[in-house]
């Protein structure tokens, strides 16, 4: 049976703490930015972020449109995805309202119907009242309202994120 040397032992423990060095900056690196990645919201507060849909006159006095706008947090490369949409309602000379298109039960846009004065879903038939409050079928809440102010004769919405909780 054959004694380590001192040199053989002290080889070792300075390829060991070689190794488990090396492991702890491999995770550094690959963990760093995966933590930055959800801690960051926690602590980077949102500036509000306004979408210019018209001017003021563009829209009639009791006249519900469908308004297009870049989504408020489009990735560099969505392209046409980040784009969405809001129905506004300009309720009286200086009254606007914005509701989010999509359907509060499973998120499909839904459809403003003039005749009926009513938001009506394609999907399991919900419906809202020109207000945004649920008149039937199983949408739980309201339309989603997004902020609105009028600058300088121009309309601008704040749209705001579409709420990941549907059919909870
Ligand atoms: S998604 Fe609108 S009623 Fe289901």
């Amino acid at each position: 049976m054959s004694s380590e040397s001192k040199a053989e032992i002290s080889r070792r423990k300075f390829l060991n703490r070689l190794s488990m060095g090396l492991g702890i900056f491999g995770a550094a690196v690959v963990g760093t930015p995966v933590l930055a990645f959800f801690l960051d919201p926690l602590w980077k507060k949102k500036k509000p972020v306004w979408r210019t849909v018209g001017q003021k006159n563009d829209f009639k006095i009791g006249s519900t449109v469908e308004v297009k706008l870049v989504d408020p947090a489009p990735l560099p490369w969505a392209g046409k995805i980040g784009l969405t949409a809001a129905w506004l309602q300009r309720r009286t000379e200086n009254e606007f309202v914005a509701f989010s298109v999509n359907c509060q039960h499973l998120g499909c846009p839904v459809r403003w119907k003039e005749g009926a004065r009513l938001f009506m879903c394609p999907c399991h038939g919900g419906v809202y009242y020109e207000n945004g409050k649920v008149a039937g079928g199983p949408p739980p809440r309201p339309l989603q309202q997004y902020a609105v102010r009028v600058q300088h004769g121009v309309v601008q919405v704040q749209p705001g994120p579409i709420p990941m909780d549907y059919g909870l």
